[in-house]
């Protein structure tokens, strides 16, 4: 029972979800503003559209693939769940669920680093471009 109660506190303590400024700072800290031409407007619209600012958020796609937390990362490509994967963050997938988030963060920047760039969210293509988002960093003091 002790040990049901402890594991019970590890995974409420492991399923962080953000506040928008909260997450702002955080990118900000990780020097995410401006990383390969990406705003930090951008990456905060791009984490609230993918993943509502949810650390453990997880999305299994038709194609067998599943995206993974806040910046919600696609398994074919960029970490290891079992199923079949480039890897090129080298990493676990279950590494991008925690709250420890400098792991999704530097796979996140190895994603922008790849030729299409931003452009590989859907999310951010389909609701982040071309729009404003001014709103998205307001009254954080970032
Ligand atoms: C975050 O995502 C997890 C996994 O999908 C879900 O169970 C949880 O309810 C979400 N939290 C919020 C606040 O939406
Ligand atoms: C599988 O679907 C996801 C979501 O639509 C997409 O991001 C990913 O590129 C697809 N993977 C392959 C190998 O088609």
């Amino acid at each position: 029972m002790r040990s049901l109660v402890f594991l019970l506190l590890v995974s409420v303590a492991s399923a962080k979800v953000f506040e928008k400024c909260e997450w702002a700072r955080v990118l900000k800290d990780n020097e995410m503003d401006g990383y390969h031409g990406v705003s930090l407007a951008d990456w905060v619209c791009l984490s609230q559209r993918e993943s509502d600012y949810n650390t453990t958020a997880i999305k299994r796609n038709k194609n067998g693939s599943t995206d993974y937390g806040i910046f919600q990362i696609n398994s074919r490509y960029w970490c290891s769940d079992g199923s079949p994967t480039d890897n090129m963050c080298n990493i676990e997938c279950s590494k991008l669920l925690t709250d420890d988030v400098t792991v999704a963060i530097n796979c996140a920047k190895r994603v922008v680093r790849d030729p299409n760039g931003i452009r590989a969210w859907v999310a951010w293509r389909n609701h982040c471009a071309n729009q404003d988002l001014r709103s998205y960093v307001a009254g954080c003091g970032v």
